[in-house]
């Protein structure tokens, strides 16, 4: 395995969700972004008891997880769905309720090293971005057809890309030439559409309107503002639900929806809990984890992780 492909905060998520695997004479856990399989053969190797339900959206990292997990076959259940139909992939399989779900969020080492994915601005390819290739608008597409202030919506809000509307300028002069096909015109668009004083700093800058892009082919972050909530109303007492985001704006969602859950709605100055208001939830920790320095030394996807763990506490 080369080190990229190495999961994110491995130690600790098996940690997290350990008392809540242990407490069950069956446990079962969802790994709702199962990607190469890597999380959720720990978890197996660790818990001899443990069921593993685990789901992508893109068939191949399905196709490599279940080689991967291929000696645990009687333990795991592979499912193609985009994670917030986690409801009707548990009811399909008889289950209410669960002991542990984990969110590796974006995209895996597998997307980004396949060029022909065009996730990459590095490598050039196709302009694609879809997750799951077999429905769903090419970024190409968004490019095409999107209109002048949608794109600078997407690029400024999902990018926080100071310099959208002189990227989108170009991008609808390029597109009425067809001159924006490739991975690589867009990478050379927005490189110069950026000053070249703001050019210097903050990494490649066609990094921010790629990840722009690929949240909007996806639909990353509605996806995601309906799946935190289903999940966390299948948890058993004494579940847990870990999730790791790798951008902020995923993180200010999983963020908004633990506090929320884990607030009391017994009216402030009663002098006692009303149990029916009590919070159904508590954070396992305050605030969000980061990787170890080591980690990040030995993998740079860890650098930018942000990870939150919660608890059911009542029904
Ligand atoms: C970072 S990788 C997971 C890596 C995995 N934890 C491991 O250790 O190998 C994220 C995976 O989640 C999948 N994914 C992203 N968004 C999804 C969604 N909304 N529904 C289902 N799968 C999703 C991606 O296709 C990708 O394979």
């Amino acid at each position: 395995m080369k080190a990229e492909h190495t999961s994110v905060m491995l130690e600790r998520c098996i940690t997290l969700l350990a008392p809540a695997i242990e407490k069950s004479p069956s446990p079962v856990v969802v790994d709702a972004t199962l990607g190469l399989g890597g999380h959720s053969f720990a978890l197996l190797e660790k818990f001899p008891q443990l069921r593993i339900v685990g789901l992508d959206r893109d068939e191949s990292a399905i196709s490599i997880a279940q080689e991967r997990l291929a000696s645990f076959t009687n333990r795991v259940t592979i499912i193609h769905a985009v994670y917030d139909e986690m409801p009707t992939v548990l009811d399909g399989l008889g289950l209410t309720s669960v002991d542990g779900i984990l969110f590796d969020l974006g995209v895996s080492s597998l997307q980004l090293d396949r060029a022909e994915r065009g996730f990459s601005y590095a490598q050039n390819a196709p302009l694609d971005m879809r997750m799951d290739q077999s429905r769903g608008m090419t970024a190409q597409e968004v490019l095409n057809s999107y209109s002048r202030n949608d794109l600078i919506r997407v690029i400024r809000e999902y990018g926080e890309e100071k310099f959208a509307t002189r990227i989108v300028d170009n991008i609808i002069e390029a597109r009425q030439k067809n001159e924006l096909q490739t991975t690589t015109d867009l990478a050379e668009l927005v490189k110069r559409s950026i000053p070249a004083p703001a050019r210097r700093v903050g990494g490649n800058p066609a990094k921010r309107t790629f990840q722009a892009l690929r949240i909007e082919v996806n639909q990353e972050l509605a996806v995601l503002e309906r799946a935190i909530p289903r999940a966390m109303d299948r948890l058993a007492i004494g579940g847990r639900m870990v999730v790791m985001s790798f951008q902020s704006l995923e993180d200010k969602i999983v963020k908004r929806f633990f506090a929320t859950a884990t607030e009391s709605l017994t009216p402030r100055g009663l002098p006692v809990e009303i149990a029916s208001l009590a919070a159904k939830f508590q954070l396992v920790f305050r605030g969000s984890e980061k990787a170890s320095e080591q980690e990040i030394i030995e993998n740079s996807r860890a650098q930018s992780v942000r990870l939150r763990a919660i608890e059911r506490v009542a029904i």
